[in-house]
Order: structure tokens, then sequence, then C-alpha cells
């Protein structure tokens, strides 16, 4: 039987601010979060079902969890507490790259989009188990910090452990956490308030009949991984922790700041009767002027941020649909079930709306190709069985474990190309940057680049110029400021231009000596991420 679309309604997360307030000054705040074993009622249908879940309390913890909201400029500390039991609620894979405690469950805490010090960066290495009995090899302290010291923005914060993260994710471990400039954001009279800026956290997931979260526990290639899965699709969405909720909305103008908490499914959203979606902001920072289209494509991990005028509707509802391919962009077609997201019912009643979309938002620097001080090759690699199925993925043909090759120095640019050598689209995430796409190139004659590459490995001596010279695509207009995540488009070279960021931090930090990496980079589908797809950043002082 299925599950009835549309009878839960859209919850908001509880919200936790970041900040403190002295005689009406903002001071620092110190939070203490936990990760929580509970049940969770994903649907008024639905057995409640077991999930990991973020909260400052047992009672009060929810999937996904608190959205945290910092003030810029202001300091953020944050103990995140593992209250987990000692055994997993879903099946894992020790086979692939993972860290292993002797007992208990390893979590680590990722501030997404955050520009912070490497010790509370919550590297994949960095993890801890319950009430830090043991820890991985480069954490280093248990509270971290986040200073805040970056444009007003989208961020979310998710479970990063080594090997875990896409399980982690699975059994609830992701939030959002926005970080505001009153000052600044203010004047732009956009939708605001709690009843008129919202958040959706959307994500896929199956269930067996017991309410329990289905995982299918076989690999596609058993004798090499006994678990692990090249993508997880679940065909219920989720948003805000209800499966297909509904909203009841005014007729006036909203602005919903829509993460793509999914494992691996890109979303391609669209309304069922034609509203459109004026987008004023991205994953980092806020676009120079709002771009209005009738579809947002949102790879995992990407965040539209939207002002939706319902005033504009000619109908009393309007479904929020999705059609993107699964895997995008050349899998299955969507189906009744995942191509549905939410239903939002609009009231009649005309009103006046307070709420604007400005036609300047804010302006940041432009890209400036002429400063780089480094070109990289990024290339991505599947490597497959004799079956044909996918045994893992590799960045540059390298494993996580082999000592960093990307050391930019802080402050710095650099052109990265990005050289996608498999049939998938992948959603290259880099922590500590901001990144504007310069543009996307077909490589023609790919199997002959290809024979090359698995050969040299090295892009220069096969002539990469040679072959990146087929079509090119753009890049969407409200995709063109600077994000932190971005849709590398298969058999093609994608050229970003990537900023590191100096860390403005209170506390003394040191870029590790040793050479254990404080940052990392990676694909954001989560099962490639763990398998591994995904590379150390040591950035340099
Ligand atoms: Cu959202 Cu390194 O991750
Ligand atoms: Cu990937």
């Amino acid at each position: 039987s299925r599950l009835e679309m549309f009878v839960d309604e859209l919850p908001d997360m509880p919200k936790i601010q970041g900040f403190g307030m002295v005689n009406a000054c903002p001071v620092a705040k110190s939070l203490s979060i936990g990760m929580f074993s509970k049940k969770w009622k994903f649907h008024r249908d639905l057995p409640p079902t077991s999930v990991f879940a973020y909260g400052t309390s047992w009672r009060t913890a929810t999937v996904p969890g608190p959205t945290i909201e910092a003030l810029q400029g202001v300091d953020t500390y944050v103990t995140w507490g593992n209250h987990l039991p000692s055994k997993h609620i879903l099946p894992w894979d020790p086979t692939i790259p993972t860290a292993k405690p002797a007992t208990g469950i390893p979590t680590v805490v990722h501030v997404h989009g955050g520009i912070h010090e490497p010790a509370s960066d919550g590297n994949a290495n960095s993890w801890f188990t319950a009430g830090f009995k043991e820890t991985g090899p480069t954490w280093s302290k248990r509270t971290y910090h986040y200073n805040n010291n970056q444009q007003p923005g989208n961020l979310w914060y998710h479970d990063h452990t080594m090997g875990l993260t896409r399980v982690n994710l699975l059994a609830g471990l992701l939030g959002a956490y926005v970080i505001r400039h009153p000052e600044v954001e203010g004047p732009l009279k956009l939708p605001s308030g709690d009843e008129f800026d919202r958040h959706l956290i959307v994500f896929d997931r199956d269930f067996r009949t017991d309410g329990s979260l289905y995982v299918n526990s076989t690999g596609n290639n058993p004798s090499i991984h006994p678990q692990w899965q090249p993508e997880y699709f679940g065909d219920v969405i989720i948003v805000n922790g209800k499966a297909w909720p509904k909203m009841t909305v005014r007729r006036r103008k909203y602005r919903f700041r829509i993460i793509n908490a999914c494992n691996a499914r890109f979303f391609r959203f669209f309304f069922s009767n034609g509203l459109e979606f004026v987008h004023v902001a991205s994953d980092s920072t806020y676009l120079e002027e709002p771009v209005v289209t009738n579809q947002t494509l949102l790879a995992p991990s990407e965040i539209a941020d939207v002002v939706v005028d319902f005033s504009k509707s000619k109908t009393d509802e309007a479904v929020l649909a999705n059609d993107a391919p699964y895997p995008y962009p050349s899998g299955d077609p969507v189906n009744e079930s995942n191509g549905k997201i939410m239903k939002f019912i609009i009231k009649r009643t005309r009103e006046f709306d307070t709420w604007r979309v400005p036609n300047k938002l804010i302006k940041y620097p432009c890209p400036d190709q002429s400063i780089a001080a480094h070109t990289r090759y990024i290339a991505m690699y599947e490597y497959t069985s004799n079956t044909g199925e996918p045994t893992h993925l590799y960045i540059n043909a390298k494993p996580y474990e082999a000592p960093a090759t990307e050391t930019p120095k802080a402050g710095t640019s650099e052109v990265w190309n990005v050289i996608n050598l498999t049939a998938d689209n992948h959603p290259l995430h880099i922590h500590l940057a901001l990144f504007t796409v310069l543009d996307q190139t077909e490589l023609v004659n790919v199997e002959e680049f290809k024979n090359c590459m698995s050969k040299l490995n090295d892009p220069v001596k096969c002539q990469i110029s040679k072959y990146a010279r087929g079509r090119s695509i753009g890049v969407a207009a409200q995709e063109k400021g600077w994000k932190n995540v971005y849709k590398m488009t298969p058999g093609y070279v994608t050229r970003i231009l990537v900023r590191f960021s100096y860390i403005h931090s209170n506390t003394s930090y040191t870029f590790d000596p040793t050479g254990m990496p404080g940052y990392l980079y990676h694909c954001h589908m989560l099962e490639h991420e763990d398998n591994a797809m995904m590379r150390p950043l040591m950035v340099m002082k």
C-alpha cells in the first residue's frame, strides 16, 4: 500500500540562536548539541522510524536537526556530543575506507559552506564515539569554533565520518545553519521572519511497512564490497522530516531556502501551476541581481534560495514537483512517488505585501583569472568490476589515503580543470573555498583521451587541450555567483576559479606542520564520497 501524499503539515525545525544578547549587543554563545537515537514519525500512516537525530536533548532532537541561526562576525561554539548506541541502525561496509573504533558509532560534524579553522571543520578522520571514548587520527578538540566571519548565507551541517557519511545522513544526521547579517540583509526587504522565511530540507528515503528505513544491505559487487551501493535512491520524498507534506500559504511572497540533502538524487524542481522561482542567493552568496526561472536543478548539497510569490498563482493549489532522472542525467525517469515533493494550498484572500525583491541584491568581487596562482587538473574516475558494476570512484586515480596533492596557499586563487571521465554528473564540493564556474567544454574523442589517461594519468601529457574543444555549455544565471559545490557534467572539462579563504580566528590555530590535512574536497554524492571520491586539501600558510 502506498502512503497518501499531502496529509501531514510541513513542520519547521526548531531554531537555535548561535549568539547571545547582552545589553542589546550580540555576544558569542556556546551551544551543546547532541546526537541521539530515537523514533521519528515521517508520515501519518507510517509507524515511527528509528533514526539518529541532532538536538539539544533526546526529547527535542529532530530530523532534520534544529536550524542554527548565527550572526555574521559573532562566534558560535558548539560541543557536539555523541550519545548514540553501540550498534548502527543501518548496514555499513567495512571493506571501504571506514572509521573503525573498537566499540560505538563514530561521528563528526561538518558545517558545509563554513570558513572555519581546520580543527573545527569536521575532517572525516576527526571522528569520535560516545563520550569521546575513542577518537580518530585527526581529532583534536571537543568544542568546535565557528567564527561566522563570512558573507551572510545558507550553510548546513551534517555528519562527515570516514566511510560512514552516507549511512549517518540516511539515519538523520543533518540540519540547516544560517549566517545572518541584519545590517546588510534588512534593507533588501526580502520576506523575513519565522512566517515568511522558511527552510525546505529535502531528501529521499525508502521504508519497510514496520516504519524502519530500508537500505539495500547487499552490494552490487558483493564479493568485493558486501554492502556498498554506488548510489542510494528512495521513492518517498521527505521535506523537513515529513513525507510529501502540505503547507497553507497566504497570497504573498515567501522566501524558501531549499537544501538538497539527498545522498545521490538530483532534483529539478518546478511548480505544477507554472509559479516561478525568483533566485536571490545560492549555496554561498547572494546573487548580484534576482534571477527568475521556471525550474531549479539542485545536485546533492546544493542550495537554492528563492522567493515565490503566491499572489501570482492562478490556482488555489500548487504542487512542487521534480523531473530529474536518477542517476542524473541519464538514469531512470521520475515516477509517481519521487516526482512529487510537497503541496502548497494558497489562501483565496488578496493581501497587501510588505516584502519585495529588489532589482539589486549584493555584489561581490568578480572572478579574476589573471590572479590565479596555480592551475590544477582534477580527474574523476569510476572503476568497474568484470561484471561492469562500479567498485569505487577516485579523484586523480588516487585513494583518499595518498598524501595531499592539492596544497593551495590560504588567501590565493587557483584555476581547477575538473575532468569528468565517468557517465554521471558529480557535484564537486570544496571545503573552505568559494568558487565560480568559468566554463564547461566537452571532450572530443573522449575514448582516446581516457585511454591515455588510464596509462599516464596526466592530463597535460595526454594533451587535454587537444581534446577539450567540443561543445560548451553555459552556466545558469542563478549559478553564476560564488558557490561551494557545482555539478560536473560527464564527458566535459569544467573550469572553476577557486578562492581559498584566510581563516579569521580569535583563537590560535595552526596548519598542521606534520602534513595532516585539515580540509577536504569531494564528490557530494555520499556513496561516492565514502568510496572514495574524496581527497585531502591541505591549505598552506
Ligand atoms: Cu557537505 Cu565535505 O561536505
Ligand atoms: Cu560522484
